[in-house]
């Protein structure tokens, strides 16, 4: 708070000496959280309004549509420090509203805003107040807003991990129309329902500013992000979403500089922390990747079915996926194209005890020593995880196991390609942070066009063609 407050100061004296001119005496309480209390028990120690007697609060107005206050990031880092004052002290950051009822309650007679400070606020009541702030303070103050906001930014992840264990999507689905809050309230499995409406409607209201539900009238509805929420919904990414969100993956994060500055990179900050790989057998870590995978692939493969995109695979007799998982693509094509026998080739544990049928089978292995021949060679999610050296390693084996060009031969990736979507700015930012997530998990990368390349040639390819029709990823084709 020191640090915060010498910031303030200096655009207060530089900015807003008015405020402070004229007093004799002032006292700074304090701090903490606005309550009616505290605010007579500062009005009982001030002469009354005529003798220049004042209060002053610097602290943030929540502004509860964004045109009024003209900029997004400063709603939303007021947003997240919202919730933590929730979560720190049980306070909260109020609106315009909110602090006028205080006021008044507090038997105070007028106030007035002088919004100097970016994210938050002097107010005070009685003279007229030059409320510019030049330049260079305009700068600093936002410069501060970005750095609040990329350090709250948590609160986001955090807030739509508590909506999903509330169950949050499927109360609002199973309603059927758009849902006050007092019956969101009502149908939670919360034990305080009457102290916990207004946590709840602060939980929703950063859930609505990033975009997971709707507001309409006095009701919640859902919109297209949290219906992938949805336990029902086929396509649903829940489990995806847990295994990014447990603590066990996010835990490492804390340790990167340490890891950074230690220098052992043969094991990554994840196995530092935890003792194990993501790929390691009878794991909590496992089962939610596995299960977080497979969810993934039900979505790209409806995409790739479903969109005419099925072509990728006419004309094969065969297909191993290899590092498929537990066999959701594999079973999605050999469901679609009968007349390809796939097979899914993994560590032995991960498919352990699942059945094939006439054209899938699954056969256990490692993919560095050797990989089962088909027509073409299916690798989703896979070589992400590896070192630029292992996916050659990789890729080699692949090339033994397919024929040449000419007789059909090819390996199909679904992958990153960084400089794919850079206009596209959610989408470059979430390929960043996967990046991230590549180093910390395991030893892989994600890859720009160029370094693809590179790596298709020095496994001795001959060509690529990328298929952008993935969102974030692409489809590649690799030929021999
Ligand atoms: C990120 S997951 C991708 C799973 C699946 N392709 C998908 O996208 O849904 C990587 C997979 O590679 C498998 N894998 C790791 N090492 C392997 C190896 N040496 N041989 C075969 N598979 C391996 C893991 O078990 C895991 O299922």
């Amino acid at each position: 708070m020191t640090c915060d407050t010498r910031l303030i100061m200096s655009v207060l004296i530089q900015n807003g000496k008015e405020i402070l001119e004229g007093l004799k005496l002032l006292v700074d309480v304090g701090g903490g959280t606005g309550t009616v209390s505290k605010a007579i028990k500062c009005k009982e120690a001030i002469p009354n309004k005529e003798n220049g007697g004042k209060l002053i609060i610097i602290d943030m107005i929540i502004f509860d549509n964004k045109e009024k206050s003209g900029d997004d990031k400063s709603c939303e880092t007021q947003l997240f420090y919202d919730m933590l004052m929730m979560v720190l002290l049980g306070g909260k950051e109020k609106n315009e509203q909110e602090w006028a009822k205080l006021f008044l309650d507090a038997g105070y007679s007028d106030y007035k805003i002088i919004p100097i400070l970016g994210l938050r606020c002097v107010i005070e009541y009685l003279k007229n107040m030059t409320t510019l702030c030049n330049n260079d303070i305009k700068q600093v103050l936002a410069a501060k807003t970005h750095i609040w906001n990329y350090t709250f930014n948590y609160v986001s992840s955090m807030s739509l991990k508590c909506a999903i264990q509330l169950g949050i999507p499927d109360i609002i689905h199973s309603h059927g129309r758009p849902m006050a809050l007092s019956d969101l309230v009502n149908a939670l499995p919360i034990d305080n329902k009457t102290k916990g409406q207004d946590y709840i409607y602060r939980l929703m209201r950063i859930l609505i500013h990033d975009g997971f539900f709707l507001q309409e009238g006095d009701g919640y509805l859902l919109t297209p992000n949290s219906r992938l929420l949805l336990k029902d919904e086929p396509l649903n990414i829940l489990p995806f979403v847990q295994f990014g969100l447990d603590s066990i993956v996010i835990d490492p994060f804390h340790y990167l500089s340490q890891w950074l500055q230690n220098g052992e990179y043969s094991s990554t900050p994840f196995e530092t922390t935890n003792g194990n790989t993501i790929f390691e057998k009878e794991t909590k870590i496992n089962r939610l990747l596995n299960e977080g995978m497979a969810c993934d692939a039900r979505l790209v493969m409806s995409v790739l079915i479903q969109n005419g995109k099925g072509q990728l695979f006419e004309g094969l007799k065969s297909l191993v996926d290899v590092g498929g998982g537990t066999g959701t693509i594999a079973k999605a094509i050999a469901d679609a194209f009968p007349q390809i026998n796939c097979t899914v080739f993994e560590l032995p544990h991960v498919i352990e005890g699942l059945e094939g049928s006439k054209n899938l089978s699954f056969v256990g292995g490692d993919m560095f020593s050797s990989i089962p021949c088909a027509n073409a060679i299916l690798l989703k999610s896979v070589l992400h995880d590896w070192s630029d050296e292992d996916c050659i390693k990789i890729l080699k084996k692949c090339k033994e196991a397919i024929p040449s060009k000419e007789n059909g031969g090819k390996v199909i990736l679904i992958e990153i390609v960084m400089d794919q979507n850079k206009d596209d700015d959610k989408s470059y930012e979430t390929q960043l942070l996967i990046d991230m997530l590549m180093m910390i998990l395991l030893s892989g990368k994600e890859r720009s066009q160029q370094e693809w390349a590179k790596l298709f040639y020095d496994a001795g390819y001959s060509d690529y063609k990328i298929i952008p029709i993935l969102g974030l990823r692409c489809v590649i084709e690799v030929y021999p």
